[in-house]
């Protein structure tokens, strides 16, 4: 029966990380998937997010399905989070915000509403842009487009030419953006150029999707929202998953949410009845626990100041990081190849190695990064930042 099924070729990014894992060598470093490591190489679990936990497990209590949209606590600090707390459009109630399975989660049910009620809409992507955002809005029934984005000769960005063909979209096309910390590239846009895209979104009536995976891994939890909230007081049409996989450590917990900003509350309300009627087809409702927990930090004072202050240093840590690769890289590869590492923001950098030279990383060193040339700058640590500079110069100068 099931013979024609070919064979599943892998994940870019998951399987990759599954193969990370079989890796017997012991020098093996992961710098393949976007996932936070300390600097002794461990997934941390954020105090603020134990000791919330332990409260928690105090306080064992029964567990009914979830509401369709989720967690009703969870749901309103999250959207105060991405929107900021005094947001206009919030106050005005016209956000319509639900839990999801995670960022992908959010990016799906957003993809099926936009399916469902823009039938004709096509969306366009970065060039490049995260692996799964094409499988994700295809899988929806999408197709997918890319606009220019990363310039490979600099390193930074081709803003001219990004404006230029989003200025020629059709109506009602959608437009995804990363609000921070662009995945795969590590190059976002400046709050000018934020502030120049707003009006070429609004005169070709376009509906803005943001990608907000990273928030307060960039310059800070309140910086890395501003695209958002420059885009909802502008009243263009808006459409946010934010994910808290990475700034609460959370990943298995698949914490997320999606948000639509509408004209008015009524609207707003009309919209997360059919999101709700999306998260029915895919999952009937999500899971409690995480929720629980993200919650009860972002609630709390006392927690959430030291989940803040452990984010800020995570995100210290990540730039200590870029600064001792591109100090270990002196003199080693040129030097547009090594101002990457600084010039690039967020969990990776676009580091600009052949598929060859990614091939042998991992072959011949145990060092493991994207076949796009993506690492994960979060993975280094002062153990192994030298043997990865050693080993990018070797498979660099070696031909
Ligand atoms: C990544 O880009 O590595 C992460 O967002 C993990 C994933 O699901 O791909």
């Amino acid at each position: 029966m099931f013979d024609r099924v070919p064979a599943y070729p892998g994940d870019p990014i998951l399987s990759l990380n599954e193969d990370f894992q079989l890796d017997p060598r012991p020098d093996k470093v992961n710098l393949s998937i976007g996932i936070y490591f300390d600097d002794a190489g461990t997934l941390p679990v954020m105090d603020a997010v134990r000791r919330a936990e332990t409260a928690l497990l105090e306080s064992i209590g029964p567990r009914p399905y979830l509401p369709m949209a989720g967690l009703p606590q969870y749901r309103e600090l999250a959207q105060a989070l991405v929107f900021g707390a005094h947001s206009d459009a919030r106050t005005a109630g016209r956000i319509a915000t639900l839990q999801t399975l995670g960022g992908s989660g959010a990016l799906k049910v957003g993809a099926d509403f936009l399916k469902r009620y823009f039938p004709a809409s096509q969306i366009w992507i970065s060039d490049p842009s995260w692996e799964n955002h094409r499988v994700v809005f295809e899988g929806a029934g999408l197709t997918v487009n890319t606009y220019p984005y990363y310039d490979e000769q600099t390193g930074g960005l081709r803003f001219a030419d990004m404006l230029e063909t989003i200025d020629r979209l059709p109506e009602r096309g959608v437009v995804l953006l990363h609000a921070c910390c662009h995945n795969p590239t590590g190059v976002d846009l400046s709050p000018a150029q934020w502030a120049e895209l707003v009006p070429v979104l609004q005169r070709r009536k376009l509906i803005a999707f943001v990608d907000m995976a990273y928030q307060g891994f960039g310059a800070g939890l309140e910086e890395d929202a501003a695209c958002v909230r420059v885009l909802a007081d502008a009243g263009v049409p808006l459409i946010v998953a934010n994910s808290f996989s990475k700034n609460f450590s959370l990943y298995g917990e698949r914490c997320g949410a999606l948000s639509v900003v509408c004209k008015d509350a009524p609207e707003a309300a009309r919209v997360l009845g059919q999101l709700m009627s999306a998260v029915r087809a895919n999952y009937s409702n999500p899971p409690t626990h995480g929720a629980r927990l993200v919650a009860n930090v972002l609630a709390d004072a006392s927690l959430r100041a030291s989940w803040e202050a452990e984010l800020a240093t995570m995100r210290e840590r990540i730039l200590a990081m870029r600064g001792t690769i591109h100090a270990g890289l002196a003199g080693r590869v040129d030097e547009v190849m090594r101002a990457r590492y600084v010039a690039q923001r967020g969990m990776f950098t676009y580091t600009g190695l052949s598929e060859s030279q990614v091939e042998r990383l991992r072959s011949e060193y145990a060092v493991y990064v994207l076949r796009s040339g993506r690492m994960c700058v979060a993975g280094l640590n002062g153990r192994n930042a030298d043997y990865v500079a050693s080993s990018i110069a070797a498979v660099v100068v070696r031909p």
